[in-house]
Formats: structure tokens, sequence, C-alpha cells
């Protein structure tokens, strides 16, 4: 295991002299230039497409912000934190044709690299600079003393200061007061992937929606079914945030924990060949491809995923439940 670098190991420098152009400012661009703005890089502009509802906010925030070519015209380092399915097109059309020479690139997630979606030039330092967590929680740590945990990468450096700027930067994010590590592009890249799609997104909605599915067709309330299979999971999830999986078993009854024991094997066996296949198609780039494909048709299939979710039964049980649950307060 790695050591942490934190704060006082690392040189602010690198951040204090650039300008930095961060592109895209939703959930992590906008906490980035805060976070970076108060930790003393003060060049910063930002960079955002025609007609982004986001312009206001930039600008009430106080940053200088351009459209994004111009933006990248002007940066000594890029950092594309826009949607990472759009990253090859806003490179292809805005950045490629208007960085200046020398340019260094920052991601704050492998995928838009690892994947393809960016030829990088020879002359550019290639960064991954990953806070690791939702956009919002780098800003709102950050205000309360704290950070998240980072971790960088270097896939290209052609300045020789590559790894230097990363540190710089997610020092810049707060991450030098929760711990700073080395990772690479592929691991980073596939640790999220698989991550969201076996266990965080794909495998506890898949989990929660069977559950309620096998309950209501076993006669039990579509209300009942809610409760125990999709609402409560908050519970379990605060448990094993605060105390990791064996401390949220001694918080909870023996007959749950027993249960959910003995029950493993059988639920291991059914997932462990499909979180296989998992890694093979986000490792083979087969998963990036059909995700950028689809955005380039207009989201088709996310619209369709998201039209089938809305239509799930359990849905119009939690509906019905949260309104219950607000109407008596
Ligand atoms: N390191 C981690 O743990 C971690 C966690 C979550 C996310 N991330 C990464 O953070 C990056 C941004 O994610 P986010 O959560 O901040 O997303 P977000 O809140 O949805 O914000 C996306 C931003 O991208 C902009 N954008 C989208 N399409 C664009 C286009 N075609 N041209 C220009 N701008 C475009 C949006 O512009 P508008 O404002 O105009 O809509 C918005 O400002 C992604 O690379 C994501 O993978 C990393």
């Amino acid at each position: 295991m790695t050591d942490a670098l934190y704060e006082a190991d690392i040189d602010s420098g690198p951040i204090e002299t650039r300008t930095l152009a961060i592109i895209g400012y939703g959930n992590h661009g906008r906490s980035h230039a805060l976070n970076l703005r108060d930790m003393g890089a003060t060049k910063i502009v930002i960079g955002l497409r025609e007609g982004s509802p986001s312009w206001a906010k930039a600008e009430a925030d106080g940053f200088e912000t351009l459209a994004v070519a111009e933006a990248a015209g002007r940066a000594d380092a890029v950092a594309l934190l826009a949607a990472d399915e759009a990253h090859g097109e806003i490179w292809r059309e805005h950045v490629a044709p208007n960085r200046p020479r020398g340019q260094a690139l920052i991601v704050c997630h492998g995928f838009s690299i690892e994947y393809g979606l960016i030829d990088p030039p020879a002359d550019a330092d290639v960064i991954l600079a990953a806070a690791k967590g939702p956009g919002g929680a780098v800003r709102s740590s950050f205000e309360k003393g704290g950070g998240l945990v980072g971790f960088w990468a270097v896939h290209q450096d052609a300045s020789g200061e590559a790894e230097a700027l990363a540190k710089a930067y997610l020092a810049g994010l707060g991450c030098g007061r929760a711990g700073i590590f080395p990772t690479s592009f592929r691991e980073e890249a596939l640790a999220d992937i698989l991550g969201e799609q076996a266990v965080l997104v794909g495998g506890m909605c898949t989990l929660a929606k069977t559950g309620f599915e096998a309950l209501t067709a076993a006669g039990i309330s579509p209300r009942m079914a809610y409760i125990d299979t999709v609402h409560e999971l908050k519970y379990l999830a605060d448990l094993i945030h605060e105390r990791g999986i064996t401390g949220m078993h001694e918080a909870i009854s023996d007959t749950a924990e027993f249960g959910g024991h003995e029950v493993e094997p059988a639920i291991a066996a059914a997932v462990r060949p499909v979180f296989d296949r998992i890694v093979a198609d986000v490792t083979s780039g087969d998963f990036a491809r059909r995700w950028v494909a689809d955005f380039e048709q207009d989201r088709a299939g996310l619209k369709a995923f998201r039209k089938a979710g809305a239509e799930h039964p359990s849905e119009a049980a939690g509906a019905e439940l949260r309104a219950l649950l607000t109407r008596g307060r």
C-alpha cells in the first residue's frame, strides 16, 4: 500500500502560476473551480457551450466565462470536466483546434483517455486528478475543512512537470486534507465503472426491484414490499458508510445477519459471472463505444431505459410512501 501524501507534502506552485480553463460547470466543474480559487489558483476561466444553463451561475460565482474554444485558447492547462461521453466531440471540435502548444489536459475520470475518445498530441501533459466522490461532495467537504481522497495518474508527461501538476491540482481540490495516492488511468476507469454497474447503480437497483417483484408476486402489498426492499436501503448504506460491512452486521438483528450470510453464496454464484462479463466489456472498450454511440443518437437508449424505469411498479409505491411520510409533518 502506498503512503498518502498530504497538503504539507505538495507544492501548490503549478496551479498558482498556470491559467486553468475549466470546461463544464456541473457538479465537479463548479466545485473544482471554487476550491482551486480558494486554494490560491487565481487564473481560472470557465469554458461552456453556447446557451449553457450554467453560464449565469459561473458568472455569479465571479468567474470569467467564455465559449469552450475561447477558454481553451487562453489556458496553460484545460480541465475537461464535462460529461464523459461528450469529451471526444468537445476535444475534436473546440479544444484541439484552439489549444496553445504545450497545454496540459486534466481529466477527473479515466474514461475518455483510457477508451480512446481523445487522442492527445505528444506535446500535452495528460493527467488524471480524481477526487473520489460526487462533485457536490468535493465542495461540501472542503467547506467543512475536509476533502475527498484523491488519486492521480500521468498518461503522458511532455513537460516533465505532469506529476507535480497532478498533485498540486488535487491539493487545490482539498484532497491533501484526506490523502492523495497514485493510480493508473486503467485502474481508475475500470474500478469506477465496474463499481457503478455491478454494485452501486446496476446491482443495487436490480436487487431492490427484483426483491420488490418477488414480494408482490407472493401477495405482499406494494407499500410493505417497497419499505423492505428499497426504502430501508438508506439505513443500511449509512451503517456501512460509518462502520463497514461487519459493523453494519453488528448493528442489525441476528436474524437479519444469519439469513444474509446464508444466502450470500447463492447470490454470489449468480452474479459473479455477470460481474466478470462487465469487467471484460469495460476493459475492451465495448461499453464506452456503445455509450458514445448512444450519445451520438440523441441518447435514444438512455431515454428508453429511463422510460422503462419510471414505469416499474416500485416507482408508484415509492411515490405513495414518500407522500404519506410528509403528510403527517
Ligand atoms: N472522480 C470521481 O469520483 C468522479 C465522480 C463523478 C463524476 N466524475 C467525472 O466528472 C466529470 C463531470 O461530471 P459531473 O458529475 O460534474 O457532471 P454534470 O454535473 O452532469 O456536469 C456536466 C457538465 O458538462 C457540460 N457538458 C455536457 N455536455 C457538454 C457538451 N457537449 N459541451 C460542453 N459542455 C458539456 C454540462 O454543461 P451545461 O452546464 O451546459 O449543461 C455541465 O456543465 C465527468 O468526467 C465525470 O466522470 C468523477
